[in-house]
């Protein structure tokens, strides 16, 4: 028997692995194990994210930053292939061959992210309140066809507070990383940020990548990358990727919003999350502003 036919599957339909939780089909064992030794170079850029925090629409903005026709009516490509997620090769693409500047995403947690990114290559570290998350990603548990649907969201709250759903335990994704952030050359944002001052985060991450652009660029930058836009933009949609994945009702990119959690949670359910996350996250609670 394989190795692929021999993994667990999850109450949620996910395998485990080495503490982030994947979806048989779209990631390999064999292509997970190795991401370890890949080889990372200097001008390599890795776009790092728990799932639900803004994965997207940064790779967006790479992809505009990085892809001329991105910026091209009608010409630009799915996201997916221009910047790609390195945990994912379904199409069988030989990273080390690819020309540089090469720019990828990860939602691995710490321990599993190639070992060369701590010499070589920059990290863009974007979280989110974890209650958005939990929010956005109860929605993708449902609309997606490959995990398997848990229309409570109290019963799917305890799962994502014990680390059972897609991604792994949240806590211990931006706990890691940021615990470990001086290790890499990385760039730390939220989501929040890039909500409050979308203009401000652009400029802050091409900056970082060491790119100077002048005011009109960053403007179209900051319009095609709008929400609204990337609504309209299939190619920034894995559900219009990949329809096979997704239901018909709903979207990959829903709501856009800080606070949606205020529909969702009950009070008790917000309390019960406030002890958790002062308990988990002691040294880290007051790095970030979002208001839980
Ligand atoms: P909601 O479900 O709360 O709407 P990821 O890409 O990491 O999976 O994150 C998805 C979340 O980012 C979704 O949140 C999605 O709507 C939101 N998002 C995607 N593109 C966005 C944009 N341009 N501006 C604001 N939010 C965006």
């Amino acid at each position: 028997m394989g190795e692929e036919q021999k993994i667990q599957i999850t109450a949620l339909g996910l395998f485990p692995y080495k503490g982030v939780n994947l979806v048989r089909g779209v990631h390999q064992v064999q292509h997970l194990d190795s991401l370890e030794t890949f080889e990372i170079r200097d001008d390599d850029i890795v776009v790092v994210t728990y799932p639900r925090s803004g994965t997207t629409w940064t790779q967006y903005i790479l992809s505009l930053l990085y892809h001329e026709d991105q910026m091209t009516e009608g010409s630009n490509k799915p996201i997916q292939e221009l910047v790609p997620f390195l945990e994912e090769n379904s199409r069988q693409i030989d990273y080390n061959n690819q020309p540089s500047t090469r720019t990828f995403t990860s939602h691995l947690h710490l321990s599993s992210i190639p070992q060369g990114l701590r010499e070589k290559g920059k990290v863009i570290y974007i979280a989110r309140n974890p209650k958005d998350v939990a929010v956005s990603l109860f929605h993708l548990q449902n609309f997606t066809k490959v995990l398997k649907s848990e229309p409570d969201f109290n019963t799917f709250l305890i799962q994502f507070l014990k680390g059972e759903v897609l991604g792994g335990s949240w806590f211990d994704h931006v706990d890691d990383w940021y615990a470990h952030k001086d290790e890499f050359d990385i760039l730390s944002m939220t989501y929040e940020d890039m909500i409050k001052d979308t203009r401000g985060a652009i400029v802050r991450i091409s900056n970082f990548l060491g790119k100077k652009l002048d005011d009109q660029t960053i403007d179209m930058i900051v319009d095609k990358s709008s929400f609204k836009n990337m609504k309209e933009d299939p190619q920034a949609r894995r559900d219009k990727q990949h329809p096979e994945f997704f239901e018909q009702s709903g979207s990959f990119i829903r709501k856009g919003k800080v606070g949606d959690w205020k529909t969702m949670f009950t009070v008790a359910q917000s309390e019960g999350f406030d002890q958790i996350y002062m308990e988990k996250m002691k040294d880290l609670a007051l790095e970030f502003d979002w208001k839980l």
